[in-house]
């Protein structure tokens, strides 16, 4: 098989105990990941080698797990263990981690197998985060009705209806399709939605109809570490439409601005103040974070 080019650069991977380079990583065609998207996964940022909230994503990792009956294959202790010896394998000191376990191998049948091993996968990509144009811009959104099923708390590998959700934004030349179920925002495509109305912060509470983002909580964190007047609650369409600034969050997109919605600006049309405090703050705690020589996987 030829290995495409873009994928030849080799970051390190890990499959099922054995560290690799990624294109030399392969799986059997019936791990049921493949054959049904049997599994769950985490997206973990690194910063000078270190990951942010690691305990977080682990915490979120396992309640994905429980979400679908899948013991966890690892301790704490051990994933602490795979994870550094992938990110001291990689050339780039801020990186994206990518986990991901599957319920194993087995004859196709969609009832559980019995006694299959999980497949345990991990890969290290170099970290890009949002280019300086588009936080000094923002980006452009489009909306969608949240068509997925009623536990996107679970962090799953079946990403099929946001992958179909993020092409819309993709084919409107925009950054993110921004989610609303009954009327109610939810969240991103791969995001969580930030608003602000009438100079407060609104966000929708967790619930099983949006990931519990972890950068949603270290936004939420720092609102409230630094007096942000915000409000956790059922954020309506309306209150989207109109809303002063939004912003998107993610592990890899960190915190940034939409500043079109659907084609129109989304109050001035810039970045307004809110963002750019909580740009700094965040970038604030990130420098702090790296900088701590002997800071520990968590903030
Ligand atoms: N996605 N909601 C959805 C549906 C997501 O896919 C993501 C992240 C988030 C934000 O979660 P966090 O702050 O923990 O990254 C919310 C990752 C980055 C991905 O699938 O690549």
């Amino acid at each position: 098989m030829t290995i495409p080019a873009s994928i030849a650069d080799q970051p390190p991977a890990y499959l099922n105990g054995t560290y690799l380079p990624l294109a030399e990583a392969r799986i059997p065609v019936l791990d049921r990941g493949f054959l049904f998207g049997d599994g769950v996964y985490e997206v973990i940022p690194v910063y000078g080698r270190k990951p942010f909230w690691f305990e977080r994503h682990l915490e979120r990792l396992q309640n994905s797990l429980d979400g679908i009956r899948l013991p966890n294959p690892h301790t704490a202790e051990r994933w602490t263990e795979i994870v550094a010896g992938l990110v001291c394998r990689s050339a780039h000191d801020d990186q994206s981690l990518y986990l991901q376990v599957t319920r194993g191998v087995a004859k196709r049948d969609h009832a559980f197998p019995k006694d299959t091993v999980p497949t345990v996968f991990l890969m290290a990509n170099p970290l890009s985060t949002p280019s300086p144009e588009s936080i000094r811009d923002g980006v452009a959104a489009v909306t969608a009705q949240d068509n997925r099923w009623l536990r996107c708390d679970l962090k799953t590998i079946a990403l099929l209806p946001n992958v179909l959700l993020r092409q819309l934004a993709v084919e409107a030349g925009a950054a993110e399709t921004v989610l609303f179920r009954d009327g109610k925002l939810t969240e991103g495509a791969a995001s969580n939605i930030f608003v602000v109305s009438g100079g407060v912060l609104l966000v929708p509470p967790k619930s099983p109809l949006m990931l519990p983002g972890i950068t949603y909580d270290v936004v939420l964190d720092l609102a409230r570490q630094h007096g942000v007047r915000h409000e956790v609650r059922d954020v309506t369409e309306a209150e989207v439409r109109e809303a002063q600034e939004l912003w998107l969050s993610s592990a890899t997109r960190e915190v940034l601005a939409i500043t079109k919605l659907d084609g129109r600006p989304v109050g001035s049309g810039r970045p307004g103040p809110q963002f750019r405090h909580m740009y700094a703050l965040f970038q604030e705690l990130k420098a702090q974070f790296r900088g701590s020589p002997g800071a520990p996987a968590h903030a």
